[in-house]
């Protein structure tokens, strides 16, 4: 079985791929354990002990769930949306992993229930909910790691469509096909009003706020609660598409909540973060023009300098350098977790926007990281593992 990929989006998985690379990091976790809770004892903080994930089936929400699962030992929720297999047609990447990681949570008897379900609808919330009090569940950790690209608002009933524009004028950047390595320039018309504001409805706080508002009313949030969302920044090179893009305005969105949740959450000695993650190849960001280019890019140079991370060497820092830290969490100015701190450093920078300058059609593979970018990209719909035989007969189901 072969990947299928149109403009870089990839239209098939493959299940002993997908279920390969859960596997690889269950196995990093379950290494980064004695590690994490070297680090909680230190920091004189507790490990979490139930964890809901809402987006858990890839990218940085499966990280999060398999740190909380077989790094901490924590009883796990998620929720995430997957297209289920057929006899003829597979599934997404996310419903084989899901599958992966409740073997391997029952493998080593650890709780975990995954709904696939709309996470914007109040049903979800519910059904959540009814689990908790059924189970005696009370959640100490609340996750929140959605990326979609429309929302249904629960209260009106109205479908938002979230769009990647710059805002005020066009943009023209350089873009690569992954599959034959070819640039070309794009150029983007910008967001309109309601075009910004759907895109706020659907990856900014609400739905956020909405999840945390129920589970507390429910009474099914331990005292003490963190919940943390994930945003992004990234450099000047990305700005125009990407911060001070529509998809910028969400996530300011998204950390203004924060900081109203923490506040919200303060009386139960809860709180909410966000955590400014670094830039990595997951299904939502490959389809970012301009930020493809400048992700293969950044690679070369974190490489060079030995600071490469994908998701799950993210969370684990995440866990083990801030959240388990001796005394308050360490924060920016606007109360940000920053886990993009090696991604934005200067010389990472410097050298990054260097090979950008210097990159052509005709020397694209010697200047930035294609080969790694096209392995990450092909690694989230299980393609490109090693020890996966890929001309064996699939069963999708
Ligand atoms: N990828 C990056 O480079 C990067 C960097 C920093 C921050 N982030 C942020 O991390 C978060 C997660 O992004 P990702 O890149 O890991 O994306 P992803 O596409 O790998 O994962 C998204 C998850 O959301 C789930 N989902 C989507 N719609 C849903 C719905 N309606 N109901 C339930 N589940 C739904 C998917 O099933 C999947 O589990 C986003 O907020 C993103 O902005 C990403």
């Amino acid at each position: 079985m072969t990947p299928m990929i149109r403009s870089n989006i990839c239209l098939n998985a493959h299940p002993a791929g997908c279920e390969a690379m859960v596997k690889a990091w269950i196995d990093r976790s379950v290494k980064a354990k004695p590690e994490l809770a070297t680090a909680a004892r230190a920091g004189g903080k507790n490990t979490p002990q139930t964890v809901l994930v809402l987006g858990c089936s890839t990218g940085y929400g499966l990280a999060s769930r398999v740190t909380a699962a077989f790094s901490c030992g924590a009883r796990t929720v998620g929720v995430s949306l997957d297209q289920e297999p057929t006899e003829v047609k597979p599934g997404t990447p996310g419903w084989y992993g899901n599958r992966a990681f409740d073997a391997a949570a029952a493998g080593k008897s650890l709780y975990a229930v995954t709904f696939n379900a709309d996470a914007f609808a109040d049903g979800t919330r519910e059904k959540v909910i009814a689990l908790a009090k059924a189970d005696g569940l009370r959640f100490d950790q609340v996750i929140y790691s959605l990326a979609s690209p429309v929302r249904v608002d629960p209260a009106t009933g109205i479908m938002h469509r979230s769009v990647l524009k710059p805002i005020g004028e066009p943009f023209t950047g350089r873009t690569f096909d992954v599959v034959t390595s070819e640039m070309r320039e794009v150029t983007i018309q910008p967001a309109t009003d309601d075009e910004v504001a759907a895109t706020v409805k659907v990856m900014g706080g609400e739905d956020w706020e909405l999840w945390i508002k129920a589970l507390s009313e429910a009474g099914v949030l331990a005292p003490g609660c963190a919940t943390f969302a994930y945003s992004y920044i990234g450099p000047e090179y990305t700005a125009m598409i990407y911060r001070k893009g529509a998809i910028g305005r969400a996530k300011e969105h998204l950390e203004q909540t924060a900081r109203s949740l923490a506040q919200y959450l303060g009386p139960l000695g809860g709180t909410a973060w966000v955590a400014v993650n670094k830039a990595v190849v997951t299904r939502a960001s490959a389809v970012i023009p301009v930020v493809a280019l400048y992700l293969a890019a950044l690679f070369k140079t974190m490489k060079e300098l030995g600071l490469h991370e994908d998701c799950l060497d993210q969370i684990l820092r995440l866990y083990r350098d801030r959240l388990f830290a001796k005394g308050p969490v360490p924060v920016d100015s606007e109360r940000r977790i920053r886990m993009d701190d090696w991604e934005l450093r200067a010389d990472v920078q410097e050298a990054t926007s260097r090979r950008l300058a210097e990159a052509t059609a005709g020397n694209l593979d010697r200047s930035v990281d294609i080969t790694g970018f096209r392995h990450d990209f092909l690694e989230a719909h299980g393609f490109d593992l090693p020890g996966v035989d890929y001309d064996a007969e699939v069963s999708f189901r």
